[in-house]
């Protein structure tokens, strides 16, 4: 098992504290980088290889060395804390255990972009988060970790935790500027991107928790360390969060790239009380499901893309024989209708009606041509909306039918469903 870079000392229930952290080297990767050249710190970050950890998996050296070297505006860094997608629950073990570990990353990268502040982005549900962060940030500021002239070397750097109020849509990296800057979170057009003109038009990162929490690690030990880890295009450890029918549902840190069937079997301990697996959503509620004959697939983005699906924020949604798909599916069309944000009306509408035909076949009152109809509304959302939200339900839709269609014609064909729950 390669070494933790994320969870190392999560399980110390005083690693929150900033004197256990210093003790255990704390903000040795800080000093460290406030010793480099800010670019030698985006070279590292690039040997690296690490490829965001809030879904979509662009390589964060590369979204780094974006942000102009000269600006007349500030510059600064988001880290997203939002943790809205369903099933993920990663980012919330490392606030709640080991908020020095993000404080120290977001340093760093402020440091590496030529910012003076950052921002962290937190759910609004996570309270106890939200105040294990201000009080990691006040230690940080006594011992003067943040602030005026960090460690001495002249860097200056502010820390602030802002609540969000509930809306998964400010997971999105532009409606999340517009919520910190006391806007309605809805996404912006893109172009311009954050990195030219982000939060109060600043040059802007907006990066995961868990991409953040890997720069001490990465500037600790070099890029190739943390690049040798896991395949080549998708390096690093990755942590896996695994919910539904399995034994061990929990968070688990393993190198990017291990099978499926090795997290679900052996990590999670199987599924519980010894039933058969019928489905497993392998990132997060937006990506297509995948069947038992699939899990096979190692977890990493380029070989979970290559069989039709997503790796995204690494969320594994586990399914057991018991589980009626079409009821699962209404689930989440729900939730997605629901956080749609109204933007655009390929989404805003589409998500509805998508509600109301899983509504109807669920019920018994499906007809014939309803699946058909579902999937051209799915395939009217997908690739015409503002942002990724709508393509999410689509796909969400149209790969649970392409899956389990005979589900769905049961439920319309006999009025009832198909498994036994
Ligand atoms: C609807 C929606 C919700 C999102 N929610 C999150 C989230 O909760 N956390 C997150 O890190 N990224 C989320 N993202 C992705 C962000 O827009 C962005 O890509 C990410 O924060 C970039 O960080 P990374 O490069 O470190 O992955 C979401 C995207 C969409 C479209
Ligand atoms: S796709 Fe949905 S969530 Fe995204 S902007 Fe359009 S309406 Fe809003």
């Amino acid at each position: 098992m390669a070494e933790k870079v994320l969870f190392k000392n999560v399980e110390d229930p005083k690693q929150y504290l900033i004197e256990t952290s210093l003790k255990k080297g704390g903000y040795e990767s800080l000093k460290k980088a406030l010793g480099m050249i800010p670019d030698e710190i985006i070279d590292e970050v690039k040997a690296a290889g690490i490829r965001g950890r809030g879904g979509a998996g662009f390589p964060t050296g590369l979204k780094w060395s974006f942000i102009p070297k000269f600006s007349d505006q500030p510059k600064y860094v988001c880290c997203n804390a939002d943790e809205g997608e369903p099933g993920t629950f990663k980012d919330r073990v490392i606030i709640e255990n080991d908020p020095h570990l993000l404080l120290e990353g977001i340093c760093i990268a402020g440091y590496a972009i030529g910012a003076k502040a950052g921002y962290i982005y937190i759910r609004g549900e996570f309270a106890f988060g939200a105040k294990r962060l201000e009080k990691a940030i006040e230690e940080a500021y006594k011992k003067g970790l943040l602030g005026k002239n960090v460690f001495g070397k002249g860097f200056d750097f502010d820390i602030y935790v802002h609540r969000g109020a509930g809306a998964y849509i400010c997971g999105e990296e532009t409606a999340l500027i517009d919520s910190i800057e006391g806007k309605r979170g809805m996404p912006r057009i893109k172009p311009p991107f954050p990195a030219l003109a982000g939060l109060y038009d600043g040059p802007t990162i907006v990066n995961n928790v868990e991409t953040l929490s890997a720069i001490p690690f990465i500037v600790r030990k070099g890029g190739k360390a943390f690049g040798s880890i896991g395949p080549e295009k998708s390096p690093g450890t990755k942590i896996f969060n695994v919910s539904g029918h399995v034994e061990k549902p929990g968070s688990y840190e393993l190198p990017m790239g291990t099978p499926l069937r090795e997290i679900i079997y052996e990590h999670a301990g199987g599924i519980k009380d010894g039933k058969k697996l019928k489905a497993v959503i392998p990132g997060g509620a937006s990506t297509p499901v995948l069947t038992p004959d699939e899990i096979d697939v190692n977890m990493d983005f380029d070989s979970v893309a290559a069989i039709g699906s997503m790796m995204g924020s690494g969320a594994i949604i586990v399914m057991d024989e018991s589980t009626c798909i079409v009821k699962s599916v209404l689930r989440l069309a729900k939730f997605f209708a629901h956080e749609s944000c109204g933007k655009c009306s390929p989404c805003r509408e589409g998500c509805t009606w998508m509600v109301d035909i899983i509504k109807d076949i669920e019920e018994g009152k499906g007809k014939e041509g309803d699946i058909d109809f579902l999937l051209s509304v799915s395939d009217g959302i997908f690739g015409n909306t503002f942002c990724p939200l709508g393509d999410g339900a689509s796909m969400m839709v149209t790969g649970a039918i392409n899956k389990f269609r005979d589900e769905f014609e049961y439920h319309i064909k006999n009025k009832k469903c198909l498994s036994a729950s």
